[in-house]
Order: structure tokens, then C-alpha cells, then sequence
């Protein structure tokens, strides 16, 4: 059996979790919006035709802040296509996806959609196909008071207040060969400027993400983020992460250890934000909006085969085995141990499109990945303690993977203690100890654990509840030592209270 050992102190505290840590993603892209949390001819959808089924499960998971309305699609949308009188709105292509749009789903319905789900929204202008004029508006029709074009528009179409969104996000993806009006980073960063000047000349109080690489090892990786902050600095609050994993090697060690690229990913991404803020002698710091994650490639080769210019396809609809609720857990735990700068993350997506959740005509139901997001965002909430692991280690292409991920959070409010692991060790036990004597009042109050003993499990509709964690973990506190003897594959959250 391997040993790992997890050291903390009390008052050696990394940072505060910005809850935004746990948002979401929802595009107009295959069934996310339309069957996903908007299908007015369902039995389960409520008077707005939100399906209730759905919300009821995005509630659990506890989303503070979701982004939309794209993804590649927003750079191809025109906002005003979405809202008004629903019998008056026209269908478009969406060059995207290349798919049909019918727009019977927009901005206002999706405002109403979070505040039931108890979430904020995230939203993107487009700077791919548009510009600062139609970004400003957007901004106009949704945050000003009223009384002039734009913002009285919105009061005709039934909502006298102002949404008061906050955050926003300046395009998609802008690097990427496939976004409909890719940038170079200089075309990119003189827009992004001009339009956050803009923006914020109308409404001060907003946030601003600039867009950061697509991928870590995209090719312009690097040099971009400097010139977009180099140029974007003063005017923008975030620079954004996105990055995806796969496991089309069918080798579940190196699909595990990705979790090490996506930490180097994030050191990187926070030195040029450092280097650029040193070099301009500023004060301000610029934090990450990591609003893009998660794994995804299952779902390929059925995708290439789909019908194109059809209304919401089954498109990107990965069916989650349990690895890739390990990598998952792995993600939320490289998060939480960069906490001093991942203001805010999203799981890309929510709902039916690379989701926790899927649906069908008749129900909803889990996906593997729900669990460890559920885990993370209902515990994991407070301070992350400057966590040091001592575990064995094993060579992967990213470098040396530790066999277990692992962060604890203290929660003085609840006056909670949270310990996350992912054993990434596939045939052996691991025993982790933990000297907790500083917290001597402390009893353990559950340790939940998810494994299964074929990696490739799924949940389906038929068979829903196949990989669902349990609380029968083993975690014992002795004279202080919390041990723990994990599974092997296994994702564990030992929680102590006092
Ligand atoms: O989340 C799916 C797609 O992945 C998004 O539209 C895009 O931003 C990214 O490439």
C-alpha cells in the first residue's frame, strides 16, 4: 500500500474561494438550451417553459454564476434576433455549430432562467462578426435605468429594471483558427480595449474578461495573453482560461495525470499577468476567469456524422464514465489550490451539451462528472489551507503525477474542515494521514467516497444511478492523525465539524 500525507497549518492560508469558482456554461449549441432548460411543450416545463426537472438538479449543484449565451456561437449572434414579442423572432444559421437558431430562447428568457436557478449571469458580446457599437448597446438594453432607445426597448419588452448584469465576458476564443472572425492578438487586444472603454464609460460597475488562449498548447499560447494585457490592462478585471481533456489514447494514468498540465497551465498563465503588471508598474492585479473546463471528446465521432442546418441535433453529447469524474475531481481540486487567483471557473457545459446533467422527453438525470462538482460546490466553500502533499509519484507525459490530488478547506462559518482527494492509483489501496491536532474539537463527520471497479461506468437513463458515491469512506481520527485507507480510483470528501 502507498503512503501520502497531507500537511497544513491553521494559519497558513492560500486564499478565500470566490464561490464563482463553481459557475457554469450554457450555449446555444445541440440541446443545452432547447430540451435542456427550455422545452415549453414538456410536461415537466413550468409557466416559462423552463423545464423543472432540469432546474431542480442545476439548484443542487449550487451555481453561482453561468455563462452564455457562447461559446464559438457568440460570435456569430445578433442579440436583438433573441428578444421581443417570441412571434415576431426569426429564425438564422448559426455558422458555429452550422445549425438552425429559431431564437425562440434569448437574453431576457435566460435572465429569468438563473434567477430561479439562484445564479448570476455571466455574459459575452460578440467580437467576432460585431463590434464596440452593438456591444454597448447590449450593455445599454440590459444595465441602464431607461429612457433612452435601447433601455426603453427592453421596459416594451416587459422588464421595467434593469438586469444589473456584472460581469462580461469581451468575445470567445478569439485565437482559434475555427471562431467565426478570428483575431490576431493585436487586432484582438485594440478591440477588447476599445470595447471596455466603452463599456465601461456606460456602466462602471461592471467586470471585464478579456479572452486568454484556447488551449495550453495552442500556438500562440503565451505571446498572446502579453499583448492582450499589455494592451487591455488598465481596462479589463480577468483574463480567461479554457482547456478540455481527452482520453482517446484509452490510457487512464496519462488521462489522470493531466491535472498537472492544467496547474502549469494556470502558474503560466498568472506569470505573464505578473510579468505585464510588473513591467507597467501596476498595482492592480489581473485574476483568472477559468470559464471553459472539463473533459470532452466522447461524443466526436457521432458529432461528425450529424445532419447539418437542423434545429437543436444531439450534438456534443458525451456520455461520462466514471475516470472522467476522477479527472473532474482532480480539475475542482487544481482549481481550489489556485485559489488566490481562479476568481471564477466554469464547467463547460450544464446541461446536455458536454453536461453533468442530460435529459430526455421523459427526465433528467446525473452524468458521472455531477458529483464531484456537486461535492466540490456545496463543501467546498471558505479558505483553502496552503495544502502540502507528500505522495509517490509516477512518470506521465506531462511530467511526474502525483498519485493523489488532494486540498483541504476550512470553513470557519460552518465550522467545517473539507478534505478533497482523488487516488489516482488504479490497483492499490492508498493510506493518507493527516496531523489534525490543531483542530482537536473536530470529530469526522462523513467521508463520502465514489468508485467503481470498472473506470469505463457510465450513467445512462435506463441505469442512472451505476457510479453514485456513497458515505461508507473509512476515515478515522486517532490522537489527532485523521488515516484514511482510500480506494484505489477513487474520489473522497472527509469532512470534520465541530
Ligand atoms: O464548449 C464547447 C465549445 O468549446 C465552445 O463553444 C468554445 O468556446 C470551445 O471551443
Amino acid at each position: 500500500m502507498k503512503n501520502a500525507k497531507i500537511i497544513i497549518d491553521k494559519e497558513f492560508i492560500l486564499g478565500d474561494i470566490d464561490k464563482r469558482i463553481y459557475g457554469s456554461f450554457i450555449e446555444h449549441l445541440g440541446r443545452a438550451v432547447y430540451e435542456g432548460i427550455y422545452q415549453p411543450d414538456s410536461p415537466f416545463a413550468d409557466e416559462q417553459g423552463f423545464r423543472k426537472d432540469t432546474m431542480e438538479l442545476v439548484k443542487s449543484l449550487k451555481v453561482p454564476i453561468v455563462r452564455y449565451p457562447g461559446g464559438n456561437f457568440v460570435s456569430g449572434y445578433k442579440w436583438e434576433d433573441g428578444v421581443g414579442p417570441k412571434e415576431e423572432r426569426s429564425s438564422r444559421v448559426d455558422l458555429a455549430w452550422q445549425v438552425i437558431e429559431s431564437n425562440q430562447f434569448g437574453m431576457n428568457e435566460f435572465v429569468d432562467w438563473t434567477k430561479k436557478a439562484g445564479s448570476d449571469v455571466m455574459m459575452a458580446v460578440n467580437l467576432g462578426t460585431r463590434g464596440i457599437m452593438e456591444a454597448k448597446e447590449l450593455l445599454e438594453y440590459c444595465n441602464f435605468k431607461g429612457g433612452t432607445y435601447h433601455s426603453d426597448l427592453r421596459r416594451k419588452h416587459g422588464y421595467e429594471q434593469p438586469h444589473n448584469i456584472k460581469t462580461w465576458c469581451l468575445g470567445n476564443e478569439m485565437d482559434g483558427p475555427w471562431q467565426t472572425g478570428q483575431k490576431t492578438a493585436r487586432e484582438y487586444a485594440r478591440l477588447a480595449h476599445e470595447t471596455a472603454k466603452a463599456m465601461k464609460l456606460l456602466d462602471p460597475t461592471i467586470e471585464l474578461v478579456a479572452c486568454g488562449s484556447s488551449f495550453s498548447h495552442i500556438e500562440t499560447f503565451g505571446d498572446w495573453e502579453r499583448e492582450v494585457l499589455e494592451e487591455c490592462y488598465d481596462s479589463v478585471d480577468y483574463i480567461s482560461m479554457h482547456q478540455y481533456y481527452d482520453n482517446k489514447a484509452q490510457n487512464t494514468p496519462e488521462f489522470l495525470a493531466k491535472s498537472v498540465d492544467m496547474d502549469g497551465f494556470i502558474k503560466n498563465v498568472a506569470a505573464i499577468c505578473d510579468y505585464v503588471q510588473g513591467k507597467k508598474h501596476e498595482k492592480k492585479q489581473i485574476n483568472i476567469s477559468f470559464d471553459e473546463w472539463n473533459v470532452w471528446y466522447h461524443s466526436a465521432e457521432a458529432d461528425a456524422k450529424l445532419e447539418k442546418w437542423v434545429a437543436q441535433p444531439h450534438q456534443l453529447e458525451d456520455v461520462y464514465n466514471f475516470e472522467d469524474a476522477l479527472l473532474v475531481g482532480s480539475m475542482l481540486i487544481t482549481l481550489l489550490r489556485h485559489a488566490d487567483r481562479v476568481k471564477m471557473a466554469c464547467l463547460a457545459q450544464l446541461v446536455n451539451v458536454i453536461a453533468p446533467i442530460m435529459t430526455s422527453d421523459t427526465g433528467a438525470w446525473k452524468q458521472t462528472i455531477y458529483y464531484p462538482f456537486l461535492h466540490a460546490s456545496n463543501f467546498g466553500q471558505g479558505t483553502v489551507l496552503n495544502t502540502i502533499v507528500k505522495a509517490p509519484t509516477y512518470e506521465a507525459e506531462v511530467g511526474d503525477a502525483p498519485y493523489i490530488d488532494s486540498v483541504v478547506v476550512s470553513n470557519e462559518e460552518k465550522e467545517e474542515l473539507v478534505i478533497f482527494a482523488v487516488c489516482k492509483d488504479l490497483t492499490e489501496e492508498m493510506r493518507l494521514t493527516c496531523d489534525l491536532r490543531q483542530y482537536a474539537d473536530y470529530v469526522i463527520t462523513e467521508h463520502i467516497v465514489m468508485h467503481h471497479d470498472d473506470v469505463k461506468a457510465v450513467n445512462t437513463e435506463a441505469e442512472p444511478n451505476n457510479v453514485v458515491p456513497s458515505n461508507n469512506g473509512n476515515a478515522r481520527l486517532d490522537g489527532g492523525t485523521l488515516t484514511a485507507v482510500l480506494s484505489p480510483a477513487s474520489w473522497n470528501v472527509i469532512r470534520l465539524s465541530r
